[in-house]
């Protein structure tokens, strides 16, 4: 028996449905590339298993409860409040009413005549990147209202073979820590409930048949979604696991009235031959041109930042940051960051969020002589605020104290001594967006670090405290807020921060353009941060800076030179007083400066790709058009081989020459260094072919451990 197979081709991959006549179609294919045959149409040959309901049901686009389906349901909802009775309807089952196939894109549209439900599935491969999107809403049609727990954004399946997974755990100053776990009869399930997409769990999840880096079949789910999310990867009944992702929803937080709709955030999924590198350049790409929007439509290079947090703390004085400015200006920076401490009456983390005009004490004049001293010395100035939130101790507070999110009759649960705002009420965003558009208009501000420091505990939104949970409406109003304050004004940069790196992920990249990756910058500890964050999201919106020579967070202590090479790789900055450096080190980070500057355009379009070998970790950076590339290796401790292993480079183009020159060799002082190789790697005299570089590698010299070797390549034929 032969069908016509429902297919969506991409560049390297491909998914493949079969029709069910008026049922929901099946699941045939996701996964390695159909090109290069016309028609696939050979049906599913199920038999029908003993010991099951007659018709046992094959995994669809879509699996509801109630009917024979046993496993998690893309659709967990009933009815409330109808005058037929309560709780009907917990049992669906939709049959199609169109399917509109696009060159790149699918719509299925369906509906459940007997629960009064509507639902369509959307699905578009972008063949540029090789990532598909999928999301799904659903439309209560019928008269009483409609509760749902749940709806899967994505529903699909995994080959048996595909058993290894990559999942991101984490906690403050420890983000997007990887971890691999073989699959098994139980179900691999991640959740997150606490607001934002949080520091113990990222919205993304990578499957493959060995995990490697550069070379076996991966698949990749990250969801575009700053709240509340599910993650699930369960066994199917024949061998298959499918994996589902979505939006967790609160008892009772979607209820549709008779005519409404829930959509679910975005799914983005991918599929590479070329193991976890191929997967995070599909993520990468698609976030470049979908979801990132730069001023102008268009990335400028990335302007380095000095942040003053960790020069200054809370402690702000006008004479002090204009030196600090000064310093700043002299070693290079391009972007001046006054973080947290400069608004009305904030002296700690005690007080004063909501009140966002300048503290009279700290600043007399306002921020005016501070801008304008930074815009004088050319560089850009960006602001710190944290609109979300309010201290009980603030102005804002004491004269609206229903604006923040409490319950009726429930302790009022502070973080880091504050509140959540009532996002959902206009009055609040409005003064919000009022506090931050006069600042903008006063001010020459490039840039907001928009900053979220606590996870939504007593979320009720909704008159006298009583009402349903308000994640999904906060996450909502926030990206709201933000869009109208980007309408307002294009030019606007922000970054989104969350305590770190606690909300980041493609939903809040439609609004921001950068990310602050961790509080830690101590750099051993940043190397495995970064190499998480950066399987899912591209270099250029890593917030990476310098800081001190004693980490604040770990209080371990490192070179200048290994700091400014692990930080080099994303949005390049420094976080320490610059006041403080010698003349030897602000000489040094001068340098490091101009290194970045020199390469930040390979790195920030470049393809990456990242691996270990022991204590050995990795990255490389090469331009799309093979013109040049930079590599890093960091020695994280030490171990038993004597040599390092020469690395081999990758996308370069084979017959082509490339120049290497070492930005930074760390100095050996035992060992001999001086083999002619690692000079003229140190002289910039070293030539080598693309297929050589590819093949044989780049020679690396032993290193110290805490120490890294990065070497520029630029291409002379
Ligand atoms: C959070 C951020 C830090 C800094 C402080 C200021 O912790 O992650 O970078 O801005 O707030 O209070």
């Amino acid at each position: 028996m032969t069908v016509e197979l429902i297919t969506l081709q991409g560049r390297g991959w491909a998914i493949a449905l079969e029709p069910a006549g008026s049922g929901v179609p099946l699941w045939r294919h996701f996964g390695a590339s159909l090109a290069g045959a016309d028609a696939w149409s050979l049906a599913d040959a199920r038999p029908q298993p003993p010991n099951a309901l007659d018709g046992d049901l094959a995994f669809a686009a879509f699996n509801t409860h109630g009917l024979g389906w046993f496993q998690q349901p893309s659709l967990l909802g009933a009815r409330v409040g109808d005058a037929n009775g309560e709780g009907t309807d917990w049992a669906q089952q939709f049959v199609v009413e169109h399917i509109e196939r696009g060159a790149h894109s699918l719509v299925i549209t369906l509906r459940d005549e007997v629960a009064a439900l509507g639902l369509v599935l959307h699905y578009a491969i972008d063949p540029a990147s090789d990532v598909l999107s999928t999301h799904a809403e659903l439309e209560n049609r019928g008269a009483g209202d409609f509760r749902v727990d749940w709806l899967a954004a994505a529903c699909v399946p995994l080959p048996p073979e595909a058993r290894q997974v990559l999942g991101f755990a984490g906690r403050w100053s420890l983000e997007y820590q990887q971890h691999r776990e073989t699959l098994g009869i139980a179900a691999w399930r991640r959740d997150c409930r606490r607001g934002r997409n949080a520091h113990d769990t990222f919205p993304g999840v990578m499957i493959g048949t060995t995990l490697a880096d550069d070379d076996a079949p991966t698949w990749g789910a990250h969801l575009a979604w700053s709240g509340n999310h599910s993650l699930l990867i369960e066994p199917l009944t024949d061998g298959r696991r499918q994996l589902q992702m979505g939006e967790w929803l609160a008892p009772g937080e979607v209820v549709l009235k008779a005519g409404e709709r829930y959509r679910t955030p975005d799914a983005l999924l991918s599929y590479s031959a070329d193991g976890l590198n191929g997967l995070s350049a599909n993520f990468h790409r698609h976030l470049r041109t979908q979801v990132l929007r730069w001023p102008g439509g268009r990335m400028a290079s990335r302007p380095v930042h000095l942040n003053t947090w960790e020069a200054v703390y809370f402690d702000h004085d006008l004479a002090g940051l204009k030196a600090l400015a000064d310093a700043a200006a002299e070693v290079g920076i391009e972007r001046f960051v006054l973080d947290d401490g400069w608004f009305h009456r904030r002296a700690d983390d005690t007080s004063s969020l909501g009140d966002w005009w300048p503290d009279e004490r700290k600043y007399p004049e306002g921020l005016a002589p501070l801008v304008r001293h930074v815009r004088g010395l050319g560089m850009q100035f960006g602001l710190w605020v944290e609109p979300e939130m309010v201290n009980p101790d603030s102005e804002l507070f004491r004269a609206h104290p229903d604006w923040a999110l409490q319950m009726a009759g429930r302790p009022l649960v502070t973080g880091r001594h504050q509140l959540v705002l009532d996002l959902s009420r206009a009055e609040v965003t409005d003064y919000l967006f009022g506090k931050l558009d006069a600042l903008l208009r006063a001010h020459e501000i490039a840039y907001f670090k928009w900053d979220m420091n606590r996870d939504l505990a007593t979320a009720a939104m909704g008159a006298g405290h009583r009402g349903r949970a308000g994640y999904h409406r906060h996450t909502e109003a926030l990206y709201a807020l933000l869009a109208r304050l980007r309408a307002a004004h294009p030019d606007v940069e922000i970054e989104s921060c969350s305590s770190g790196g606690a909300r980041a992920d493609a939903g809040i990249l439609r609004h921001t353009q950068r990310v602050w990756t961790s509080d830690c910058n101590d750099a051993l500890t940043r190397i495995g941060i970064q190499s998480g964050f950066l399987r899912f999201l591209p270099p250029e919106i890593m917030g990476a800076h310098i800081g001190p020579r004693s980490s604040h967070t770990t209080g371990r202590t490192h070179e200048l030179a290994f700091r400014a090479a692990v930080a080099l790789f994303g949005h390049f900055g420094v976080e320490a007083d610059l006041r403080r450096l010698d003349a030897d080190e602000r000489a040094e980070l001068t340098r490091w400066i101009a290194h970045h500057k020199a390469w930040r355009d390979v790195v920030h379009h470049g393809v990456l790709r990242q691996g270990t070998l022991g204590a050995l970790a990795w990255l490389q950076s090469c331009a799309e058009d093979g013109s040049a590339a930079l590599v890093a290796l960091y020695r994280r401790h030490e171990e038993l081989p004597r040599y390092s292993p020469a690395l081999p480079v990758q996308g370069l183009a084979p017959a082509r020459r490339y120049r290497a020159q070492a930005l930074h060799l760390p100095a050996l002082h035992h060992a001999r260094h001086s083999a002619a190789v690692f000079e003229a790697l140190r002289a910039g005299t070293l030539e080598l072919s693309g297929a050589e570089l590819a093949t044989l590698g780049l020679p690396m010299p032993p290193l110290p451990p805490e120490s890294a070797v990065v070497v520029g390549l630029r291409a002379v034929t």
